[in-house]
């Protein structure tokens, strides 16, 4: 038998760890020649329907660290195995496809991840009656059966194939004629500006969004970005969104927020680190996770006027149709979850109608597949080459401290400018800077360069500083830039001054049967509730005893 050269052997990858609160984005070295590789005939035997992306292992001894995958983008269509090596005191979680503790790594004696039946849906003849698909085994079973989070067929293949590519009862692509604002809004390849407007008379919109708790390691950051001196051009002060989480938020804080003019909008209310319980949530997690971290906020930051329409899932987990089920049922209006690879022109947000516009490539590839009636606040991969002119391949970025390449404030002033043009000379679609307050803090000169940022485009008359709310007001009622200043949308809460609803919020220190031997602070302007609101008793008020 033929030997592979030792090339074949030689591939850079890397691979996703995940421990602890951190999704760390690990290099693995260039592995050297294996001489115990296997051969040609071998790997093509084992890459025989095996998904490019998935890693396994080619032997159960040693101390469970290395896996490979099949790569079928070499030369000459030979398909190669890209290796990949976890940290030491890490083993690879073949069923979570993730490098993780040795201690927390179950199946070391296992190669791969279980197989699953797939169901039989292309085949050149229809093999089951009108309405019905065929199972893995043969078996036709009903179309609306297929993905529905239920076993149908004795093999279970029904819900092995429902992503956005493959679920049976997916969503239909974009129809133009059909989708019409201001309720739906779609395009075939996403990048279309919404009525038609010619991209110099699309105002730039940049919306500057948080995650995670406010509280007074983050309150004086944000005082000094909204400083209430820095006004749009149309008069009114500049605008963020803030998704909050629950766990140590400070709610006078919140409220005071609110009361200026920003969106609150939520980020769960346990931000539980475990991405998986995201992305295999059920339909009451979610609603006990974002209703529940919403009921918080209206009550323990007095927000009464309903503006707390917005969502984002922790580590951008998103949960497929059960979260958007969720959203549609309990009115919330947006998600600002999915990510858009690194494309040549951006993508405008869109509605989730008809078929989102592009790859899921994040997020655990758990999109949405079926219609809803939600808004997607897409985020867009930001280019993070620090030579834009030198073409080196790296991949974008969603959050700006996923950047890992930005290092100084004068790397971070150039990506922000960087694209910014891309945006701007483009098709405008809004620019999304999503922050955790924690990395901007991290470095004064991040914070500076940000602020000059800001400033130096608030000198231009066509760049806006708005919340998520505000997008979607001016997608559905597109108005060109020299009509921009008597936008009524964009004049509520326009110059907001005066003081905090309370000077001296209460401080509650609260527990709750769900934490046991945590005692936490709940500031409020509101009275303190009984209990340390969690996710079983999101009020408060005690366990409902029935
Ligand atoms: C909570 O927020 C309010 C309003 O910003 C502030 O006055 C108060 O000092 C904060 N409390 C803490 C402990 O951070
Ligand atoms: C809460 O909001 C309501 C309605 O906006 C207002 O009437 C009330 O005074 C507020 N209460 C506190 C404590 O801020």
């Amino acid at each position: 038998m033929v030997r592979v050269s030792s090339t074949i052997f030689i591939i850079v990858t890397s691979v996703i760890l995940v421990v602890a609160n951190e999704e760390i984005n690990l290099r693995v070295k260039r592995q050297e020649e294996d001489p115990e590789g296997p051969d040609v005939g071998s790997i093509e035997e084992l890459c025989h329907d095996r998904p490019a992306d998935e890693y396994f292992r080619l032997t159960t001894e040693g101390d469970c660290r290395d896996v490979v995958r099949c790569d079928n983008a070499g030369e000459n269509g030979i398909t190669r195995l890209a290796t990949v090596r976890c940290p030491i005191g890490l083993a690879f979680d073949v069923t979570r496809q993730t490098c993780d503790w040795k201690s927390n790594v179950k199946n070391c004696d296992q190669l791969g991840k279980p197989r699953k039946v797939l169901p039989i849906l292309k085949t050149d003849e229809p093999v089951c009656p009108e309405g019905r698909l065929s199972c893995g085994n043969g078996e036709c079973v009903e179309k609306e059966l297929f993905c529905n989070g239920k076993p149908d067929c004795k093999d279970e293949s029904d819900e092995n194939a429902c992503t956005v590519d493959l679920d049976p009862n997916r969503a239909p692509e974009c129809d133009p004629t059909q989708c019409i604002l201001p309720d739906c809004f779609c395009s075939a390849d996403g990048t279309r500006i919404p009525g038609n407007i010619e991209p110099q008379q699309v105002p730039q919109m940049i919306t500057i969004t948080f995650n995670g708790a406010v509280n007074v390691d983050n309150i004086d950051l944000y005082e000094d970005i909204f400083n209430g001196q820095r006004q749009n051009p149309n008069g009114c002060q500049i605008k963020g969104t803030f998704f909050v989480s629950h766990k140590y938020t400070n709610y006078s804080a919140v409220q005071d927020l609110h009361r200026r003019g920003h969106e609150i909008s939520v980020f769960s209310l346990t931000h539980k680190d475990e991405p998986n319980y995201w992305t295999h949530g059920t339909y009451d997690d979610w609603l006990a996770e974002m209703a529940g971290a919403r009921l918080i906020i209206e009550r323990f930051a007095n927000i009464t006027d309903g503006s707390i329409i917005g969502m984002r899932a922790p580590y951008l987990r998103v949960g497929g149709n059960k979260q958007f089920e969720m959203m549609a049922d309990q009115f919330f209006v947006y998600d600002a979850s999915i990510t858009a690879s690194l494309g040549r022109v951006p993508i405008w947000p869109y509605t989730l109608y008809f078929r989102m516009p592009h790859k899921c490539n994040g997020n655990a590839h758990n999109c949405p597949s079926r219609s809803h009636p939600v808004w997607e606040m897409v985020m867009n991969e930001l280019d993070r080459r620090d030579d834009p002119t030198f073409d080196e391949s790296l991949p974008g970025c969603h959050m700006i401290d996923s950047c890992s390449n930005v290092q100084t404030g004068e790397q971070f002033g150039r990506l922000l400018r960087h694209n910014f043009n891309r945006h701007y000379n483009t098709n405008r679609a809004p620019l999304g800077l999503h922050f955790h307050a924690s990395w901007l803090k991290s470095k004064k000169e991040y914070r500076d360069e940000l602020n000059k940022f800001i400033e130096e485009m608030l000198g231009r008359n066509d760049v806006f500083f708005v919340t998520m709310l505000q997008v979607i007001q001016w997608m559905q009622n597109p108005t060109e830039l020299n009509a921009l200043r008597d936008f009524q949308e964009w004049k509520e809460k326009c110059d907001v001054k005066g003081q905090p609803y309370c000077s001296l919020p209460n401080a509650c220190p609260l527990t709750t049967r769900e934490l046991p031997g945590e005692t936490l602070r709940l500031f409020t302007c509101m009275e303190c509730p009984n209990n340390y609101p969690w996710i079983l008793d999101p009020t408060g008020d005690g366990f409902s005893v029935k």
